[in-house]
This record gives structure tokens, sequence and C-alpha cells, in this order.
């Protein structure tokens, strides 16, 4: 099978490389980060041992559409896509925190839930809810970003009194990811789709906040069919899960998630397949566009001819 596993490129004024789970990322420099979309894929914070065909593609391609539809409404740093799995963008001083955002009780959120607790990061919950129910309003869940392993959840106020962010900061990026989820939820409802929760990054450049990283992708994302969301949820069954949340719950159903001492299970070709379809899907709903498999010949010659010359263009000018 075709696929992207990681990126060794050399590239003009490149400076430092480092490889995050999924992306591989390099300093061009100190300016721009070049940030490569591999078809690695990653659950319960630890990267798998098969990657996916395409899954680099769907993630780039719907990160860069999700960042061209609301580039007005919060700046942020992509400035050019030279190739399908690549984002060139301004490079920032990443802030140590995940803005997840909720509109619906899923996940992570419904197991806290589910044990009794009816806070979440500060934030009251109502009684009686049921999984997947939707949230009086959308609630910002902060996490620490770990160096290693599993994000902590941390409340407002306690990012303000750990002198993480002063309120003024954390206001305007609540609104930020406020308003980013709105546009979010509002695109997927045009494509019979529902934004279930979300989580955004934000860095510094200039004194300024930018969104940064991936947005509203599959694995940042969960997101549920809204034309079967009401009947599922009358009924009280599973609703139908498109991209990563359908990997971990094969994961969990097969006995691993994440603990230490866990195996990941064997997975056979015929699997990997419907990965990649179903993350192929999701570019195709969000989008409403026909995907377009990308080439694998050569592609780590290719990837590294179209983003030299955007760097050598982008310096000459
Ligand atoms: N514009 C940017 N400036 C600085 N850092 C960024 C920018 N965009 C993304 N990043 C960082 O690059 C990394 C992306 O790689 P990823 O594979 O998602 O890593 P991780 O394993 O940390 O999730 C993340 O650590 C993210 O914070
Ligand atoms: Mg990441």
């Amino acid at each position: 099978m075709n696929a992207l596993i990681s990126t060794n490129l050399f590239l003009k004024k490149q400076k430092d490389f480092s490889r995050g789970k999924v992306r591989d990322i390099y300093n061009i420099n100190d300016q721009l980060l070049v940030l490569v979309a591999s078809d690695r894929i990653s659950a319960f914070d630890q990267v798998l041992p098969k990657p996916i065909p395409y899954k680099g593609q769907v993630l780039n391609q719907i990160a860069s559409f999700y960042l061209d539809l609301t580039k007005d409404l919060v700046p942020n740093w992509k400035i050019a896509e030279p190739d399908p799995h690549v984002t060139i963008g301004t490079k920032c001083t990443p802030l140590p925190v995940e803005f997840v955002i909720r509109g619906y009780l899923a996940g992570h959120a419904w197991r806290t839930y589910n044990s009794g607790l009816r806070t979440l990061c500060g934030e009251t919950l109502p009684d009686g809810l049921r999984e997947n129910d939707p949230l009086p309003f959308p609630i910002l869940t902060p996490t620490t970003k770990a160096l290693s392993g599993h994000d902590m959840d941390i409340s407002k106020l306690e990012l303000i009194n750990q002198n993480i962010l002063q309120k003024s900061e954390l206001e305007q990026l609540e609104h930020y990811a406020q308003t980013l989820f709105k546009a979010g939820s509002d695109h997927a409802a045009s494509q019979n789709l529902i934004l279930v929760d979300t989580k955004y990054e934000f860095g510094i450049h200039q004194g300024k906040f930018m969104l940064i990283d991936e947005i509203h992708t599959p694995d940042s994302s969960r997101y549920f069919y809204k034309d079967s969301y009401e009947s599922i949820q009358s009924k009280d069954q599973q609703q139908r899960q498109l991209s990563k949340e359908f990997v971990r719950q094969w994961l969990i159903e097969n006995g691993f998630q994440g603990l230490d001492g866990q195996l990941i299970p064997h997975m056979s070709d015929e699997f990997i397949n419907t990965i990649s379809q179903r993350y192929i899907e999701l570019y195709e709903h969000i989008t409403g566009k026909t995907f377009i498999k990308r080439s694998y010949s050569n592609i780590s010659e290719t990837i590294e001819t179209s983003v030299n010359s955007f760097i050598i263009n982008y310096f000459d000018n």
C-alpha cells in the first residue's frame, strides 16, 4: 500500500526539524513553518504501527479549506499549500494550551459526566443528559499540552491563577475559539454534518495571537451525520461515527486504550483501507468536493521541489 510514513526533506533556509505524532515540522529561517501531514495515525496519544493511505492529504486539505474559510474571522498562520500533504505558514510561539470546544456531550466529556461529575474544566453541566446530547451552549474545556503523554484538563480560572494566560488574553482567545466553532458548525450543518467538538491551538506572532495548526479535521474534531442524529438519539443508539472515533472504538473493542502494558491490536490491510475510505468520505462530505487522490510516485522529491520553489520565491520578494 502506498503511504507517506515520514519525510526527510532538504529545504532551503532550513533550520531545525522535528516530528510530531502526525506532522513533520520544518523550521525555515525561524520565519516559516513547513508542516507535512504524513499518513501516520495516532490514537490515545500514540502513533499506530501502520500508516493510512491518503490520510495526510485529507487532513491537510480539510484544515486548509477551513483556514481559508475563516481567515477573515480569526487571523491564522497559513500562507500557502504547495502540495496536497503540505501547508506553509507563519512560525509562531505556540501557547501551552489546547482550546477544546464542545457542543455535545461526547468522548472524554461523556466519560467524565457518566462517572457522576457535573463539572468539566470548571463548567457546570446540567443533570439528565445522555451520551451525545447537545449541551445548553458550546463550552470551552481547555487542556494543558503535556510534553509527553496525555493532555490534562484545566479550568479557565486555573489558566489565570497559574499565570498561563491573563484574563484579557483568555477572553480574546475564548472569543476566537467560539467564533471558529460557530463558523465550523454552520458550515458542517450546510453539509448535513454536526461538528460535535474540536480543539484549536493558538500561537503568538509579533505580539498578536494567531490560530495555528490544523482545524476542524477528523483528527482534531468529532462529527456526526445530521440527518440521522435525532432518530438515533431517540432510540438511545450509538451515533454513526465518522473519522477517528471509529478507530478509537475499534481499538477499545480490541483491548487497547493507550494504557501502559496494553498492546496495539493487529490492523489488517482491509481495516486500513476502511479507515482510508472513511477519511476520504469525510473530506468529500465536509468540503462538498470530489477527493482527487494524489500520486505517490516520487512523493518526497515532488514535495521537496514544490516547497523549495515556494521558499526561494518567498525570500526573493
Ligand atoms: N504556526 C505554527 N507555529 C508554531 N508551531 C506550530 C504551528 N502550527 C502547528 N504547530 C505545532 O506543530 C505541531 C504539529 O505536529 P503534530 O503532529 O500535530 O504534533 P503533536 O504530536 O504535538 O500533536 C504541534 O506541536 C503544533 O503545536
Ligand atoms: Mg497535533
